[in-house]
């Protein structure tokens, strides 16, 4: 059987039970997934994504608040009484190395409980596109690509980002299908590839993170291939995927 791609532009756009038994890859480049991927580089133990600010500090206590790091945003900024916001640039071997971080983020870490049935998922985002490849791809034959964008709303730099993974699957399996979104997607990604941090930074979450001060941000997530760290969720904490055992 050929692969097959589908990307959901929004959440909301496949139903949960869509994602039961695939591979699912969930992005969101501003800035969840590539703040985990910067996270696990700087040597953070794990990642528990939470859906809310209550449900991650009600873990927090669970786990021994001294023990974990609290991080996550609201509006761009840093969740008040967190340790960390979620700029990239802030999970810095200082802040994180072998600690595990409890995130809550307003999107990103809400698409990620939305895919929980799925065979495997991952975190994608720009900067980590091309390691996610042979993952997928030896993962399941049916691979969804998860935009979280923006409440419910389309945001392109996801567009972008799974434009990219398309095209990229597509090369290596030039048989795969796509779904019309898959299509879009890739097209968007053709029209911008030449100018993505231009495209990104004038995008609704991009300028608005300019805005309040984040740019240097944009510019750290719209560097394709940058990172070979593939985040994997493993019951419910995502962790480093070592190479060639995705499970
Ligand atoms: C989100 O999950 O919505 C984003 O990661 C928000 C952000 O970091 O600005």
């Amino acid at each position: 059987m050929s692969i097959r791609i589908d990307v959901a532009i929004i959440p909301a756009e496949l139903p949960e039970q869509w994602f039961s038994g695939k591979a699912v890859a969930v992005i969101d480049v501003l800035r969840a997934s590539t703040s985990m991927v910067a996270a696990l580089e700087a040597g953070a133990k794990e990642i528990i994504p939470l859906a809310s600010i209550e449900e991650a500090t009600k873990l927090a206590e669970t786990m021994g608040r001294e023990t974990v790091v609290l991080c996550g945003e609201r509006d761009g900024n840093k969740i008040n009484g967190f340790d960390l916001g979620n700029s990239p640039l802030e999970f810095t071997p200082e802040n994180v190395k072998g600690k595990s971080l409890l995130m809550a983020t307003t999107n990103g870490t809400v698409a990620m409980s939305r895919a929980k049935g799925a065979a495997l998922i991952v975190v994608g985002c720009l900067i980590n596109a091309r390691a996610l490849i042979p993952v997928l791809t030896k993962a399941s034959d049916e691979i969804v690509l998860l935009c979280s964008g923006k409440q419910g709303r389309v945001s392109l730099e996801d567009l972008l980002c799974a434009g990219y993974l398309t095209k990229l699957i597509k090369t290596q399996c030039p048989k795969a299908e796509l779904n019309d979104s898959a299509r879009v997607a890739r097209d968007v990604y053709e029209k911008h590839k030449s100018h993505l941090t231009k495209a990104v930074k004038g995008s609704d979450h991009g300028s608005y993170l300019a805005g309040l001060g984040y740019l240097t941000d944009i510019e750290y997530a719209t560097q394709p291939d940058a990172s070979s760290t593939v985040p994997v969720m493993r019951d419910g904490r995502i962790v480093s995927c070592q190479a060639g055992d995705p499970r």
